[in-house]
């Protein structure tokens, strides 16, 4: 059983999860370009903007299309700037269980924009879509990450030992691989009652359905 997500848009109080668009291409090459990025994802380095082009244009609709998952693109309502990514990927469909990572622009972080932009994705697959997982996976040392599962409600299920490439950045610039643990959390339709009624309120998100 497969099923495609819908190209969609969500709005919460602060920012507009859409598609992501060729405009988006300088602001995603920058982003990209960050220690952070380098070391807990798999997001080549350097990202440069042809990089950026091909997953906007190539990558994100053909994950879509096939059914894999969906690439929202996390916008602050107000100046309509990229300030990041949630993408879902590894899509089950028969079990409606998917995975869930996030990535906030470094200029963007600590505003709370990870919790509010997964918490309406959250939202929007139990409610709209009727999943009943989402999967996240931090490697063990990213603590940032793991702050952002934990405030959404995630619960920790345990560790994945040695199953996590992570990259350390040498003096000379290059980047080599590290391995370390995967720690897995989930989150269920319920876990979501617990999270606090002040994010809730930020993360409450309406959909509209794009017209092109
Ligand atoms: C992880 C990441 C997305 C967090 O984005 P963010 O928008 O800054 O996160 P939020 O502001 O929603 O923070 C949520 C909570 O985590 C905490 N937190 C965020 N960054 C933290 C850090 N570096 N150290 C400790 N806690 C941190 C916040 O304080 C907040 O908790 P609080 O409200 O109780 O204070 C961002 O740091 C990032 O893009 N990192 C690089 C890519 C990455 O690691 N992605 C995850 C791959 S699994």
């Amino acid at each position: 059983m497969t099923g495609t997500f819908p190209n969609i848009s969500l709005s919460t109080e602060r920012l507009v999860l859409r598609p992501l668009d060729e405009d988006d291409v300088p602001a995603l090459a920058e982003m990209m370009n960050d220690e952070q990025v380098g070391a807990w994802t798999h997001v080549p380095q350097p990202f440069t903007e042809e990089r950026a082009r091909s997953w906007i244009t190539d990558h994100a609709p053909a994950e879509r299309a096939a059914g894999h998952g969906i690439d929202f693109a996390v916008t602050e309502f107000l100046t309509q700037r990229l300030v990041g990514i949630v993408q879902l990927s590894k899509t089950n469909w028969h079990v409606r269980s998917t995975e869930l990572s996030y990535i906030i622009a470094p200029w963007a972080r600590g505003e709370g924009y990870a919790s509010e932009a997964a918490v309406a994705v959250a939202q929007w697959l139990f409610g709209d879509q009727k999943f009943e997982r989402i999967e996240l996976r931090t490697a063990a040392d990213n603590t940032a990450s793991q702050q952002v599962a934990q405030k959404i409600g995630c619960i920790s299920e345990g560790v994945l030992r040695n199953a996590c490439i992570a990259h350390v950045r040498a003096e000379d610039g290059t980047w080599t691989d590290a391995r370390t643990d995967f720690i897995v959390w989930s989150l269920l339709p319920e876990d979501l009652d617990g999270v606090s009624e002040e994010l809730a309120d930020t993360g409450g998100f309406t959909s509209f359905s794009n017209w092109n």
